[in-house]
């Protein structure tokens, strides 16, 4: 049995304008890369080996640490690992950075313990790693970052993770402007009431993206990819936000909106034409507001958390 792994855990796009904690997909990349090693001792040791200050190397206080303690404690492992965290995906980006890790971790400790749980039992534990990063245990980032695809979180009690069926040819801009915004945050500035009015537009929004996506009606994706809830308050949080949407769909995307809790914006795409024009027109409005951005076009990742190649 092997006593080392490398793990690669795809960033991952949730909400997906309308579906607010129950929607997400998976992307190409960018991903996180981590090593997992087997210690003769019990406890988890975490190493980062990135420029990104700030991530705790306490297990208890680090997302990896404490999702991979919730999976070992459920299965009653006393194994212990060490971690060592190659970041790629910016904290605080909007595109699952914790997520990534929380996944990569559970998953990297299952395979190292041949795999004693199914890939889809990883996300209950992964979800308590967001716990740690945002205060919430939302699982729209985690459940595509280890199943890969496009995902619906049916219900959180009992937790209810459903694969969507979507075209596979679909492509993503991803604009990251380099500001930052804690998922935190983002959360605490919500409304925790809504109209009834608002509930039945999303309701509509969301079954006709999950039906157009399952029928490949790219006419259908495009009127559902509307958020009235979430996206008017958080938008706020995101400067220039309106023209940088506006200049997506003027480039030909399906439709754009915030990724997870921002700061990145997506725009989904039928062709990878269309994802570089997009994402080109929003840079450049990032760019008249003197922000710099980064951009990702990926295919949507239909494998997930797996082991690095
Ligand atoms: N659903 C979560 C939120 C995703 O919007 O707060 C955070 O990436």
């Amino acid at each position: 049995m092997e006593n080392s792994i490398r793990i690669f855990a795809p960033a991952t796009v949730a909400n997906v304008a309308c579906g607010f904690d129950i929607l997400g997909f998976a992307l190409e990349n960018p991903g996180d890369e981590i090593i997992i090693k087997k210690k003769d001792k019990p406890g988890i040791t975490i190493f980062n080996t990135t420029p990104y200050k700030g991530i705790p190397l306490k297990a208890e206080d680090n997302t990896i640490g404490v999702a991979m303690q919730t999976y070992l404690s459920h299965i009653a492992s006393d194994t212990g690992f060490e971690v060592t965290i190659t970041k790629k995906i910016k904290p605080g980006s909007g595109i699952g950075s914790s997520a990534a890790s929380a996944a990569a971790g559970v998953f990297g400790a299952n395979m190292l313990l041949d795999q004693p749980l199914k890939k889809e039992e990883l996300v209950q534990f992964a979800m308590h790693g967001e716990r740690v990063a945002c205060g919430s245990a939302h699982a729209d980032n985690v459940a595509p970052a280890i199943l890969g695809g496009f995902v619906l979180v049916r219900s959180y009690s009992p937790l209810d993770v459903i694969r969507l069926d979507f075209p596979e040819d679909l492509f993503i801009a991803i604009i990251h402007p380099q500001i930052e915004v804690k998922t935190e945050d983002a959360r605490k500035v919500l409304r925790t009431e809504i109209q009834l009015k608002d509930a039945v537009k999303q309701w509509g929004n969301i079954a006709g993206l999950v039906a157009g996506l399952a029928r490949k009606d790219y006419s259908l994706i495009a009127r559902s990819l509307e958020d009235v809830i979430i996206e008017p308050v958080r938008s706020l949080l995101i400067p220039g936000y309106e023209k940088v949407k506006r200049a997506a769909i003027d480039a030909g995307a399906l439709g754009c909106s915030i990724s997870g809790s921002g700061p990145s914006v997506f725009a989904l795409c039928q062709t990878q034409e269309i994802a570089h024009n997009a994402s080109i027109a929003m840079e450049k409005e990032f760019a008249n507001l003197e922000i710099d951005s980064v951009i990702y076009n990926s295919k949507i990742n239909l494998e997930g958390v797996q082991i690095a190649e």
